[in-house]
């Protein structure tokens, strides 16, 4: 029996181990200068002018819901096919999520679904898109962008699976993911699956200074610790007796003090997390070169195969967080793959389908493409370590299911 292969496999390196190691033994294990410089390396990689390093990716999806001022009641669009946390941020606030359905062909969110919602209801009643770089592929955010600023929506993009992943604009230039060129906001996480693995971890990147610094402010319980935003005058500050009479003696907060001024969270990441991400990123862009061969690998082996009704395919800036292909018995292919120790995963069951949001009324039916896509996908290995042999042995057990 051949060792498992799982779907998705972090990488973790001696110069990994060493960056967390040193960061262990320094004076700090949380909010340490690890987290400043992981921020700036990845702004840096993804090409935004800032980024906020947070514990999670569902965490940071909350922090920019919060920062964008979601509502009770406020409608939010995105896609059923993604991991649940892009649409329960949403809920955390009190909003409504309205799920708009996939293009059969990108499995991305269908910008034409979407402008239909937009087109058929008063405007002012949606206030923001969701859409998700799902598998790594990039949304055209030009044309999204466009679509919000025409009804003064914010975006947020769900970029979890798309870091250094990008689409070409419409003057043909190319535009990375979570860029903040298009998006309010995007977000990315960095769960050992992900091309960078911290741990558990995320980042918000945008271009956007004042949701950079209510971020900031909302990561650590709302807290702001400068003398010129300072609500309650310096005089409580300083402890002054009830009466609070004006001390023009009194120039300066004492060091000590801060004020909560939100409500926020503690949504920190660790000093020796950040150590481990920025350690990997700088592995970022071999992995994805890696994850990019071997997409051409797949997408080749069933190119001419009648089997293989679709597949994530050869797409210029895909990010191959995924590979799909999408079959006939998908659960005997399944199966299958599981006794051959082939642990091949099924990204994502329609999230409109869960539980929680069939109590909320969605309902079979209400999304046909993605609930056809559902019965047919399956996400074969991918990950920067998969071996060729490895790879050969996942494509002759597909082929050996169907071909006998
Ligand atoms: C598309 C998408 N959004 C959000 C998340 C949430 O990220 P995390 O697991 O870091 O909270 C994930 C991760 O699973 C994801 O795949």
């Amino acid at each position: 029996m051949n060792n498992p292969i799982p779907y998705g496999r972090q990488n973790i390196t001696e110069e990994d181990l060493e960056a967390v190691v040193s960061t262990l033994k320094s004076d700090y294990l949380t909010q340490g200068p690890k987290i400043a410089e992981f921020e700036e390396a990845f702004a840096n990689y993804v090409d935004s002018k800032f980024a906020v390093a947070v514990s999670n990716g569902t965490a940071a999806l909350h922090l920019c819901a919060l920062a964008l001022n979601v509502k009770q009641g406020d409608k939010v669009i995105t896609t059923p096919i993604t991991f649940a946390a892009s649409a329960n941020c949403v809920r955390y606030c009190g909003g409504e999520v309205v799920f708009a359905d996939i293009d059969p062909e990108t499995y991305l969110l269908d910008i034409d679904n979407v402008r239909k919602l937009l087109e058929a209801a008063p405007k002012g009643t949606y206030k923001g898109i969701i859409p998700v770089d799902f598998a790594g592929r990039a949304v055209d955010m030009e044309a999204f962008g466009e679509l919000a600023s025409e009804y003064d929506l914010w975006i947020i993009e769900d970029s979890c699976h798309a870091p250094g992943g990008s689409f070409n604009d419409a003057k043909d230039h190319q535009q990375l993911c979570g860029n903040g060129n298009f998006a309010d906001l995007a977000i990315f996480s960095f769960h050992p699956v992900k091309h960078i693995a911290s741990g558990e971890g995320g980042m918000i990147t945008t271009n956007n200074k004042d949701l950079y610094e209510k971020l900031l402010q909302l990561r650590t319980h709302g807290i702001v610790k400068n003398d010129n935003k300072y609500k309650n005058p310096i005089e409580f500050a300083n402890g002054a007796d009830e009466s609070r009479t004006p001390n023009p003696e009194l120039t300066v907060y004492p060091a000590w003090y801060m004020e909560m001024q939100d409500l926020g969270y503690n949504y920190r990441i660790t000093d020796f997390q950040a150590a481990l991400g920025e350690s990997q990123l700088k592995r970022a862009d071999d992995g994805l070169k890696r994850r990019r061969e071997i997409a051409e690998k797949y997408f080749k082996a069933f190119e001419e195969k009648n089997y293989i009704m679709g597949q994530s395919g050869v797409v210029e800036g895909h990010a191959y967080h995924l590979y799909v292909i999408e079959v006939n018995d998908r659960l005997g292919l399944y199966n299958y793959l599981r006794d051959q120790n082939i642990f091949a995963q099924i990204h994502y069951i329609p999230c409109h389908l869960m539980p929680y949001y069939r109590e909320l009324g969605w309902k079979e039916g209400d999304l046909p493409n993605a609930e056809d896509y559902y019965r047919h996908c399956i996400s074969l290995p991918m990950f920067p370590t998969l071996t060729n042999e490895e790879q050969d042995f996942v494509i002759d057990k597909v082929n050996s299911f169907y071909e006998g």
